[in-house]
C-alpha cells in the first residue's frame, strides 16, 4: 500500500463527486455511469461508508416504474442517469427521447455489477447497523433490476439474455461487435461527437461505430421503449459473455443477500436463473481460443474473438477451465488482462476495448480466478495492476505493452479499484 496512491485516489473521488454521485471523469463523461457507480462506490467505501451507500442509492433513484413509458420497461436501471445538464458529452440529456421521465436516463442499460458489489461492500462495512439499513432499502430497486433482465432480455426463458445495443456492454467498441454491428444502418441524422474534444481519436472508437450506435439509440425511441418492440426491431442482438457473467454472479450475490434478508420467495426465484444460465453457457465455448464469448443472438453464430469479457467466467462461477488462456494473454503483454489479446487479429493497443488494460476487469477477473483456486494467476494479475497504478496513476484505460495511461485521466472507477483492491487488502 503506498499512501501517497492512497491519497491521490481519494482525491480523484472527492474531485468527482457531484453531490451524491461520482461522475468517471470530467468532461468526457460528465454524468453517473451504471457500471462505474457501483465500482466508485467500493472505493468510497474505504473512507466514506455512508457517501459510498449515497453512490448506489443515488443510481437506483433513476431506476424506471411502472408509471413510466407504457411500464413495459419497470426494472430498467439506465447506463447513464443525466440528474444535472452538462453539455460536453454526446449523447446528452435530450437525445435519447426519454424527456417524460421524472429523472432524464438514458434508454439503455449496462452490466449489473450492483448486487455482488453491495455484498461485498456489507461484508466490508465497519458501521454495520447503518449497511444493514443501506441494503435492506437497496433489495427492492436490485430484485427489480434483475428482473427486468431476465423478462425483457430473455423472454423465452433461454438462460442467456441479450443485449440490444453495444453501450449496454460497457465493453462499448469490443471487436465481437465488428460482425452484428456491420448489419447496421448508419444513422441518416446530423450529429456532433463531443469525446474528441478530450481525447485523442487513436484511443476512441471509429466514426462508422457512432453512426451505428446513434442509429440504435433513435430506434428505442421509436419502438416506445417497449421491449417487445425494441426485441421485434432489434437489429443488433448479442448474448454477451461480459453481461451474462456479471448477472450471473450478480444474481447468486442478490440471492444470498435476499435470503439474509428474509426474502426466500426471491433468493429461490434468482437461483432458478442462476440453474438455467449455468446449463445454457455450454453453448458459448471457444474452442480456438479456450474460453467463452459472446454469440450473435440473431444468426445464432459465435463472435469468436479473446475478449477480457469471457475472462470473467470465473468469477460468474460457471467452473470453465480458463486459467491457460488468462496465463497466455499475461505472456503476451507486460500489464495485465489486455482486453483483446495481443495475438488476435483485431488487438489495437491503445483503442478502445480493442487492447487496453481495464483495472476493474483486472480485479474481478483475479477475484474469480482467486475463488476457482488459481491463487498464483490471481496474484500475478494483482501484482500487474499494482505495478500499472504506481507508473501512470489512475487513468480510464493503459496500454498493455508500455503500461502509458490512456483515455480520460483522474478517472474514478481506477482510483476506487486501487482503494477497494490493493490498498483496502493485504497484499
Ligand atoms: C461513451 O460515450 O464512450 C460511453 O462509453 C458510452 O457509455
Amino acid at each position: 500500500m503506498n499512501p501517497t496512491l492512497v491519497q491521490r485516489a481519494q482525491q480523484v473521488l472527492r474531485a468527482n463527486d457531484r453531490s451524491g454521485y461520482t461522475i468517471p471523469t470530467a468532461g468526457l463523461y460528465p454524468f453517473q455511469w451504471n457500471w462505474d457507480a457501483s465500482v466508485c462506490a467500493l472505493g468510497w467505501m474505504q473512507f466514506d461508508e455512508p457517501r459510498a451507500w449515497l453512490e448506489i442509492q443515488t443510481l437506483f433513484s433513476g431506476l424506471w416504474t411502472e408509471g413510466d413509458y407504457g411500464g413495459g420497461s419497470a426494472g430498467l436501471l439506465a447506463h447513464i442517469t443525466f440528474h444535472q445538464p452538462a453539455d460536453s458529452y454526446f449523447p446528452g440529456p435530450d437525445e435519447w427521447g426519454t424527456q417524460a421521465l421524472a429523472l432524464r436516463t438514458s434508454s439503455i442499460s449496462q452490466p449489473p455489477l450492483h448486487a455482488t458489489m453491495v455484498r461485498w461492500m456489507l461484508e466490508r462495512a465497519q458501521d454495520r447497523a447503518a449497511a444493514e439499513a443501506a441494503v435492506r432499502g437497496l433489495l427492492p430497486g436490485l430484485l427489480a433490476h434483475h428482473r427486468w433482465w431476465y423478462r425483457t432480455r430473455d423472454p423465452e426463458g433461454s438462460g442467456l439474455v441479450r443485449i440490444l445495443h453495444p453501450w449496454e456492454t460497457g465493453m462499448d467498441n469490443s471487436p465481437a461487435w465488428d460482425a452484428p454491428l456491420a448489419r447496421v444502418p448508419a444513422t441518416p441524422r446530423a450529429y456532433r461527437r463531443r469525446d474528441l474534444d478530450h481525447v485523442d481519436a487513436s484511443m476512441r472508437p471509429p466514426q462508422s461505430f457512432y453512426d451505428r450506435v446513434v442509429y440504435l439509440m433513435d430506434a428505442n425511441r421509436d419502438a416506445g421503449f417497449d421491449p417487445q418492440r425494441m426485441l421485434e426491431a432489434g437489429r443488433f442482438q448479442v448474448n454477451d459473455i461480459g453481461i451474462v457473467c456479471i448477472l450471473q454472479r450478480a444474481s447468486r450475490d442478490l440471492a444470498v443477500l435476499a435470503a439474509r434478508f428474509g426474502d426466500e420467495a426471491a433468493a429461490s426465484e434468482m437461483r432458478l436463473h442462476v440453474d438455467r444460465t449455468q446449463q445454457a453457457v455450454a453453448a458459448l465455448w471457444s474452442d480456438r481460443w479456450q474460453q467463452p464469448v459472446s454469440r450473435d443472438a440473431l444468426t445464432g453464430e459465435l463472435l469468436d474473438q479473446p475478449t477480457s469479457a469471457g475472462l470473467l467466467s470465473a468469477y460468474a462461477g460457471f467452473g470453465f477451465d480458463i486459467a491457460p488462456a488468462v496465463q497466455a494473454g499475461l505472456d503476451e503483454t507486460a500489464y495485465g488482462v489486455a482486453s483483446t489479446r495481443r495475438t488476435a487479429p483485431t488487438y489495437d493497443a491503445p483503442r478502445y476495448w480493442r487492447g487496453p488494460v481495464w483495472q476493474h476487469i483486472n480485479l474481478l477477473i483475479s477475484q474469480g480466478l482467486a475463488e476457482q483456486g488459481q491463487a498464483a494467476l490471481a496474484a500475478r494479475i494483482r501484482d500487474s495492476s499494482v505495478r500499472l497504478f504506481e507508473r501512470s496513476g489512475f487513468h480510464e484505460y493503459y496500454h498493455p505493452e508500455t503500461g502509458s495511461g490512456l483515455g480520460g485521466r483522474d478517472f474514478s472507477w481506477t482510483a476506487a479499484t486501487y482503494l477497494h483492491w490493493i490498498a483496502g487488502q493485504p497484499a
